[in-house]
């Protein structure tokens, strides 16, 4: 369990809604980087399920499958039980009870103000989202950052605005509830509840799915982490290609292309300029082009499955990991709801009546 004793260069926090089978474009822009952090800082990577009821409260019963696919591909990705707290949100009340305190002091032009906010009530039009819960998703998104004292978010730039609305909500908290000490305080030397989380951008690519839009479950585009080998190289052989490539004989630009735009990603400097001088020159055709590309995501793919398989032979495997994280989540929750309840005059300790005690 990372702990304030441990050399580490700060507490990481970051989730992913249980949308089922992962991808490949979750692996580039996320689990990859979080894979890489796990040594450097005390990582918390959880699965976000009520953030899922946000949108989908109208039918729950896929939830629980989707976090469990979920885990499976964080292990399989590389996420270490041994050196992360890995964990579902609905086992650690303590993010609601947190939700609670922060809605108190948000006022409703700050998440009015959010630009996811406004874009997916005019795009969902399939589901009513007049909703409180979903108004305040991003306030209890600070909540899950906050509720860890959590130094760093890794998220793609979609989710910036959400961290800087944590820092404002932190600030805020701060400002009107001083920290009092507390046993068994994480950092005794912290002058305020909340430090102020910074995001840290993934560095990703966009990787394109096989229609060349960007990877994503909804466009029914992608690449799973799961993929078979025999079902990746025959979707990527109908991979749309540079469309000024029409004949054998036509010469193609690797940067206009989304099988280029793998390559670039996966590939070796070695099959990259193969892929680069043969496509300029029509050398190669894209059937060829493909198979490389193929082979390199072959490559990262296979580790991947490999560690997959004992999970899918016993996914029971899987959730105890899940579970034993919570518990781990929810004793480093609790701290912090310490400092916050003794900082908010709500601490569970017996105080005399003001009266009695001047008497004594
Ligand atoms: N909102 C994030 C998304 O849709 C998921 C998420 C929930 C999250 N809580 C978080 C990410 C806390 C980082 C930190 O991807
Ligand atoms: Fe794309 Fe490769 Fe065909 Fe060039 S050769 S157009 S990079 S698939």
């Amino acid at each position: 369990m990372p702990d304030s004793t441990s050399q580490k260069k700060g507490r990481i926090l970051s989730g992913m809604r249980p949308t089922g089978k992962l991808h490949l474009g979750n692996y580039v822009g996320a689990l990859r980087n979080w894979v890489n952090l796990q040594d450097d800082y005390d990582c918390f990577y959880f699965i976000a399920d009520w953030h899922a009821l946000t949108t989908d409260y109208a039918d729950t019963s896929n939830i629980k499958q989707s976090s469990l696919e979920v885990i499976i591909d964080y292990l399989a990705s590389g996420l270490d039980p041994e050196r992360s707290v890995l964990f579902i949100q609905s086992h650690v009340p303590q993010h609601a009870e947190l939700h609670l305190l922060l809605s108190m002091i948000t006022p409703l032009g700050w998440l009015e103000r959010v630009p996811t906010y406004k874009e997916q009530r005019e795009n969902i039009r399939d589901r009513d989202l007049s909703t409180y819960g979903f108004l305040g998703y991003p306030l209890l998104q600070s909540a899950d950052i906050l509720v860890y004292q959590a130094d760093f978010v890794p998220v793609g730039e979609d989710q910036v605005p959400h961290v800087e609305l944590t820092r404002e909500v932190a600030r805020r908290f701060n400002q009107f509830y001083p920290r009092k000490l507390v046993a068994g305080n994480r950092d005794p030397r912290r002058a305020v509840v909340f430090p102020e989380p910074k995001p840290v951008l993934t560095p990703a690519a966009k990787l394109p799915g096989t229609d060349g839009r960007k990877m994503s479950k909804s466009y029914d585009n992608t690449l799973l982490l799961s993929e078979p080998e025999a079902s990746l190289r025959s979707k990527l052989k109908t991979m749309v290609t540079d469309p000024a490539r029409i004949r054998r004989s036509d010469p193609g630009n690797p940067d206009v292309c989304p099988v280029g735009d793998l390559h670039k990603i996966f590939s070796s400097p070695e099959t990259m300029s193969k892929v680069y001088d043969g496509c300029r020159s029509a050398g190669i055709g894209c059937i060829e082009c493909k198979g490389w590309a193929a082979d390199s995501l072959w490559k990262v793919l296979l580790p991947i499955q490999e560690r997959r398989a004992k999970y899918e032979t016993d996914p029971k495997l899987a959730w105890d990991i899940l579970e034993a994280g919570s518990a781990k989540a929810r004793v480093a929750a609790e701290s912090t709801m310490d400092e916050v309840r003794a900082a908010t005059n709500l601490s569970f300790e017996y105080e005399p009546p003001k009266v009695f005690a001047e008497k004594q």
